[in-house]
């Protein structure tokens, strides 16, 4: 009997040690078919770049729909931004189209990825944590990129607190209810 136990007990360790991760973007894993699996929100145009880059930014379903009604966001909640690479024209400028938007080309420059889970936020103290939200950026081959300031991404999105720390995923931010 006692040898049946042991494996088992270990197993268990494990669970608890890989539920306990330590705090960071580790803890957020990049789903493959989000540009499927997912709901698209919205592009964004960031003309501020070395070259044009355009934000594609899907969200899974459930939290979906919650953000359609204007209700907080679920546990579980996955918004996937795609950094996609712009077009240029002959003069390095960016190419536009006939509304004056961005062409995307397929090359992806990098993709942000924001999670929120029950209790991830209390690894943090209270002027350091947006919510229970975590952050990472992959690179364009899916490596989560390590050497990138993950406290400036809470900062900043500390100031959408009343959007559930989110910038551009409530169609009508007004109607968020808490
Ligand atoms: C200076 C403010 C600022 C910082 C720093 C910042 N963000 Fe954002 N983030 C925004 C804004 C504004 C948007 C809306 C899209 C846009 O306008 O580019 C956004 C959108 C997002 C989205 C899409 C969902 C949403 O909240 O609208 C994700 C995912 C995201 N950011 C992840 C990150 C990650 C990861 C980092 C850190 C590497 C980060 N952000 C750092 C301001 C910021």
């Amino acid at each position: 009997m006692r040898r049946f136990f042991v494996p088992i007990f270990s197993a268990a360790l494990l669970a608890m040690a890989a539920s306990a991760a330590t705090a960071g973007p580790e803890r957020i894993q990049l789903p493959v078919f989000y540009g499927t699996d997912f709901v698209f929100v919205d592009a964004v145009d960031k003309p501020d770049r070395d070259r044009p880059v355009i934000r594609f930014i899907y969200i899974n379903r459930e939290a979906a729909e919650k953000a359609r009604k204007g209700e907080p966001l679920p546990t579980g909640t996955k918004i996937i931004m795609a950094e996609q690479f712009g077009g240029t024209d002959g003069n390095g400028r960016p190419q536009r189209d006939k509304h004056g938007r961005f062409v995307a080309t397929k090359q992806i420059h990098r993709i942000l990825v924001s999670e929120k889970q029950a209790g991830w936020g209390e690894t943090y103290s209270e002027g350091e944590r947006a919510g229970d939200w975590e952050f990472a950026v992959f690179s364009a081959d899916g490596k989560l990129m390590p050497d990138v300031d993950y406290a400036a991404c809470r900062r900043c999105h500390r100031q959408a607190v009343t959007y559930d720390f989110t910038f551009s995923v409530f169609p009508n931010l007004s109607a968020l209810k808490r």
